[in-house]
């Protein structure tokens, strides 16, 4: 292999990816056993979501609300305006987003979802298609619950773990061109443009792609808005692979990309190095005005949204250090690492490697398994087995049931997700998560798959319980 992470680094102009920080407070992990971890998996139902987390040793659960706050982040907990209305935290939010993402209005959410649940209820008349790249479990939800039908327009690149190409989460210009064709532009809510793309394992959408997409959105008259959850991931890879970026700061293009769009909602439980929030922007007042109301149903006062004034201020302070370039460096540095070294050892996963997380290939990690067999439901149990490590599945589980037909929804990635925390673990820890794995792929013979026992109503993955067959 040429490109080791030693060699990643050289090529940024340093040694290596080495973080910009230290660690000053420390939190002790559980160690378990294998007799305990086979008792607490049976008790989840094979569900990795059910395990309580003093069961888990690495918990790569997520990248969502386990990011560890900088002495900054925490000293801003410290000025929390309380007040009910007109937090000055709220002001520091809102200047952070205009000056880093450049969107005029904010209203703050508890979460992402929130932010979902508000932008689909005042952009989709029932009966419109929401086309976008990929579908995201909560965002499609909310829109097909705002009456919405979302549309993948993903290029086809995107379904093809072996496919490496530069920018596989952006959106076909033709399967647009298609859609109005059948449908007419009046029947399309918005586009749902997610940067980087969470369910194709992390994959960035070029600043190429957003711009054709602003003109086709104008030629259109359509509205353009984006899933900003991490966006400024999406910014790091245009620095790295579009011609004329490499000497542009992350900060530079991130605000660059959102101009090109109409609004954006976020989740800030991941980009934005907080515990909790999130929050939808947009430009054109009408909107803003709808969404500012209806936020005080739902969340809380448009100046809260369901935040402590704490919570705005440390995602203030956060958004402002998650644009740095020598952080999102390493940030990402990381997640190559543990990436590389499972290449090494021929691991199947998703390619290229994406920001936020490795995606096992289940399918060709488990060739002796249908899908409906859960393959990546399986092999997250097994690595939970082998060594405490959680991870989560993102497959057939997660794409849910067709809401038509009320049968399983196919997709052709069927991946577990190692999904790595911002600021939480060590090189040394990325290296026991590698040889887990590789110890689970050793024994992959062996696996004979799960079934399904329970299944909920809404985001199945959450909840649904399984067992061995
Ligand atoms: N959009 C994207 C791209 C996400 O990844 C998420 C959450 C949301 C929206 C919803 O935000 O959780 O704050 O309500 N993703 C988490 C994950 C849950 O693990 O990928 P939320």
């Amino acid at each position: 292999m040429t490109d080791t992470p030693r060699t990643f680094g050289q090529q940024l102009g340093r040694r290596s990816w080495a973080e910009p920080w230290k660690i000053k407070m420390v939190e002790p992990l559980h160690m378990t056993d294998r007799a305990a971890r086979e008792r607490a998996l049976a008790d989840a139902g094979y569900n990795t979501f059910l395990l309580r987390s003093r069961d888990v040793y690495i918990d790569l659960l997520t990248d969502s609300g386990t990011n560890a706050m900088s002495d900054r982040q925490w000293a801003g907990m410290m000025v929390g305006d309380e007040a009910y209305a007109g937090s000055e935290n709220f002001y520091h939010l809102e200047d952070a987003i205009h000056r880093y993402y450049g969107y005029e209005h904010l209203v703050p959410t508890h979460q992402g979802r929130g932010a979902e649940n508000l932008i689909s209820r005042t952009a989709i008349t029932p009966g419109q298609f929401v086309p976008g790249n990929m579908y995201f479990t909560t965002t499609r939800l909310h829109q097909e619950m705002a009456g919405g039908t979302f549309v993948d327009m993903i290029v086809d690149e995107a379904h093809d773990p072996q496919d490496r190409s530069d920018f596989k989460g952006n959106i076909d210009l033709a399967k647009l061109d298609a859609l109005v064709k059948r449908e007419g532009a009046a029947r399309i809510a918005y586009i749902s443009l997610g940067a980087t793309v969470n369910m194709a394992g992390g994959q960035p959408v070029s600043m190429a792609n957003v711009k054709a997409l602003r003109s086709w959105c104008d030629t259109h008259k359509v509205r353009l808005f984006l899933d900003a959850t991490r966006a400024v991931e999406n910014a790091f890879f245009i620095q790295e692979r579009e011609a004329g970026y490499a000497n542009k700061k992350v900060a530079e293009i991130l605000k660059e990309f959102c101009s090109y769009t109409d609004g954006a909602w976020m989740s800030a439980k991941k980009d934005s190095l907080v515990n909790i929030g999130g929050w939808v922007a947009v430009n054109e007042f009408a909107l803003f005005e709808e969404l500012r109301n209806l936020v005080v149903v739902f969340e809380g006062l448009h100046t809260y949204g369901g935040l402590a004034g704490r919570d705005m201020e440390a995602m203030a302070i956060g958004i402002g250090e998650s644009v740095q370039d020598d952080y999102i460096r390493s940030r990402i540095g990381q997640v190559r690492y543990l990436g590389r070294l499972l290449e090494e050892w021929g691991i199947p996963m998703m390619e290229p490697i994406g920001g936020h997380a490795i995606f096992l290939d289940a399918r060709r990690f488990y060739p002796q398994l249908t899908q409906d067999q859960f393959p990546a439901q399986t092999l997250a149990a097994e690595l939970y087995l082998d060594s405490g490590i959680r991870a989560m599945e993102r497959g057939i589980v997660s794409a849910g049931r067709d809401a038509r037909t009320g049968d399983h929804n196919r997709p052709k990635l069927e991946l577990t997700r190692l999904t790595i925390p911002r600021r939480v673990y060590t090189q040394a820890h990325m290296d026991v998560v590698a040889e887990s794995v590789k110890a689970i792929f050793d024994q992959r013979d062996k696996v004979t798959g799960l079934k399904l026992n329970y299944e909920p109503k809404y985001l199945r993955f959450f909840q649904a319980r399984f067992e061995p067959i």
